[in-house]
């Protein structure tokens, strides 16, 4: 039993069937990849582990509890975080402004716009703001604008603010898309570290197969909503199935 447990989900948009019995078993502690060419229903997937989408059939269980219906709060409550495709940081604040907002949001339940103001009086939380920052490196750019990173940075920060919640499990929709080779690398480097070093299980969805054999444990391939084949990074390396289903794009 992994501690997520995906059981036959089917999920339609209207005459699209998008995900269809989907099985997916995670182990604690492992990388689990999903991969699989554009349209084949990863994000789908990773918005039905969040609660996000609900799907038409099936379950999915974190811990043994369903994670059907639940609101952010309580998908971050359980010990589940998620970057997320398009990056999802605020561009006119600073780095450290950001990395302070799910700081104050845990500590205080709830995140409102007008309390904003009074986190700069909460020292513990800029404080564990900044211990975060100087743990992923990103110290010394603490003042500058969110939007003035590159997007290597965007995507620390972003996964910084997601550790800063304690999660069991990390999603990861694509860390990697749009990245100079350089940036990707770094990427790899802070996964493989977060990996080692913490108690924590990751699921990515990525496209660049560098990433994917320099990560994963297990690596589920999805076509057309359908699971194709799951299996360790070398037995999935030249499958004839995986072959398959990426003729056409480059993988
Ligand atoms: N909210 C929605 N309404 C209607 N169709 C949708 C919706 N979300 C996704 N789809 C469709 O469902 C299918 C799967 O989409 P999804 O975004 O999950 O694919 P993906 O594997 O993440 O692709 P990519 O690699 O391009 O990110 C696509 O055909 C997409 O157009
Ligand atoms: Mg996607």
């Amino acid at each position: 039993m992994g501690i997520l447990e995906v059981k036959d989900v089917g999920k339609r948009f209207g005459g699209l069937q998008a995900l269809g019995d989907v099985n997916l078993s995670v182990q604690e502690n492992s990388c689990h990849a999903i991969i699989g060419p554009n349209g084949a229903g990863k994000s789908t997937l990773l918005n039905c582990l969040i609660g996000k989408l609900i799907p038409d059939t099936g379950s999915v269980l974190f811990d043994g509890q369903s994670v059907l219906g639940r609101t952010p709060y309580e998908i971050c409550q359980m010990g589940i975080s998620r970057v997320f495709q398009t990056p999802e940081i605020f561009g006119d604040l600073s780095v450290l402004e950001n990395m302070m907002i799910p700081i104050f949001a845990k500590r205080d339940g709830a995140f409102e716009l007008n309390a904003f103001s009074s986190v700069f009086a909460q020292r513990d939380v800029l404080e564990q703001a900044e211990h975060m920052l100087a743990e992923m490196n990103l110290a010394d750019k603490r003042h500058m604008h969110a939007a003035a990173m590159s997007r290597g940075d965007k995507r620390r920060l972003e996964i910084a603010m997601c550790l800063s919640q304690n999660p069991r499990l990390l999603l990861l929709d694509e860390p990697t898309a749009g990245m100079a080779r350089a940036d990707t690398n770094n990427t790899i480097d802070l996964l493989k570290q977060i990996k080692d070093e913490r108690d924590i299980t990751i699921a990515i969805i990525e496209h660049d197969m560098h990433v994917v054999f320099s990560l994963a444990d297990r690596i589920t391939v999805l076509a057309q909503g359908r699971p194709l084949v799951e299996d360790t990074p070398d037995k999935i390396k030249g499958h004839p199935k995986v072959r398959e289903a990426y003729l056409g794009e480059s993988a």
